[in-house]
């Protein structure tokens, strides 16, 4: 388990502080995905950093399982970054080495290997990240798929508690970024290690992550679940955010339209969403809905809808129909009565 205490960070330019993180306090659980994800600058690089000392963070605590990395000695810090690896967008491979090599290299530096159990470590990390066949060749004949999947292996060759995460799909195309992503879901569910990640994406929150916090001008605006923040986002900065990833134009349908009401916004998470909710309600209550807008996808397992409708009927009675979902275990928010 982590825990982020009260950690800031500025960069000195020409004598003058730049903050890029302020009084981050975040707690991250073992065995989970957690996300990051803010716009550029965000200081998304700076914290994740912090979490193995790449940035030494000017206050504040990193207290794995207890004990702050912030004070530990050369040789501790050694050791704890051996357990804590980590990808980044751009992969760092070393380009006069072969895959194989680049593989192998964290495991020599560790000294404490012998040829033999190496060359086993290698080739059962490669056969992992399906590169088995591509282990004699150099990063520039690889495609950016595989050299992130070089240094997912490479990043594992220590067998870590933690896995970080800069931006390591930024550089990919979708597809190939769904099947990275996959890979970490996997590695995370076999092996139960403990992933964070940061992004700009939402795409990449929604696929992978079971928490997320979301970072703007170096601080914290919100975090929680991916369900509740993804569907129920507080912050004006998180909610543009989730419109955006729905390619929503942010077209105000109360204000703008100027819809008679009742509209509400109906959030369906799990099993709900495939049941015929708004029919049944509709028969019963002798309503219907107009449905104006609406998404449907997946957060990691959970099937998730969300609706924004118009309820049409004679006289139709709000307080009844949101008592009705609200029976169905539906979310319901009124947006205009
Ligand atoms: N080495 C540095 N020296 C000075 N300022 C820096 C340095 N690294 C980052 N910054 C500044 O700190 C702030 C946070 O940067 P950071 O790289 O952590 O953001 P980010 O969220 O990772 O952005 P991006 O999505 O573009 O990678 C920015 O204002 C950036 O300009
Ligand atoms: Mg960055």
């Amino acid at each position: 388990m982590i825990e982020i205490i009260n950690v800031s960070k500025q960069y000195r330019v020409d004598g003058v502080g730049i903050p890029a993180i302020t009084n981050i306090n975040l707690r991250i659980e073992e065995g989970e995905v957690f996300g990051i994800i803010g716009a550029s600058g965000a200081g998304k690089s700076t914290l994740i950093r912090t979490l193995n000392l790449l940035e030494r963070p000017d206050g504040g605590e990193i207290r794995v399982d207890g004990k702050d990395i912030t004070r530990f000695s050369s040789k501790e810090l050694q050791n704890y970054r051996r357990k804590a690896g980590m990808i980044f967008q751009h992969f760092n491979l070393i380009k006069a080495k072969t895959v194989a090599e680049n593989v192998r290299y964290p495991l020599k530096l560790t000294g404490e290997y012998s040829e033999a159990e190496m060359d086993r470590r290698v080739a059962e990390l490669l056969d992992l990240v399906e590169l088995a066949e591509q282990r004699d060749k150099y990063p520039a004949q690889l495609s950016g798929g595989q050299k992130q999947r070089v240094g997912i292996a490479r990043a594992l060759a220590n067998h870590p508690r933690l896995l970080l995460c800069d931006e390591a799909t930024s550089a990919l195309d979708p597809q190939t970024t769904q099947s990275i992503l996959r890979l970490l879901r996997d590695i995370n569910r076999r092996f139960g290690l403990t992933i964070v990640l940061i992004t700009h994406e939402m795409d990449v929150i929604r696929a992978v992550c079971d928490r997320v916090a979301v970072l703007d001008k170096g601080v914290v605006i919100e975090h929680g679940l991916v369900t509740e923040v993804l569907l129920h986002p507080r912050h004006p900065v998180t909610r543009a955010m989730v419109r955006e990833s729905h390619h929503e134009d942010g077209t105000d349908l109360v204000g703008h339209l100027g819809l008679p009401g009742p509209l509400l916004r109906l959030t369906f998470l799990g099993e709900a969403t495939y049941q015929p909710v708004l029919e049944r309600i509709s028969r019963s209550l002798d309503v219907s809905f107009n449905i104006l807008e609406g998404v449907i996808g997946r957060i990691k397992d959970t099937p998730y809808g969300q609706l924004t409708v118009q309820v049409i009927g004679t006289d139709p009675d709000v307080a009844r129909v949101e008592e009705a979902f609200a029976h169905q275990s539906i979310h319901c928010e009124v947006l205009a009565r």
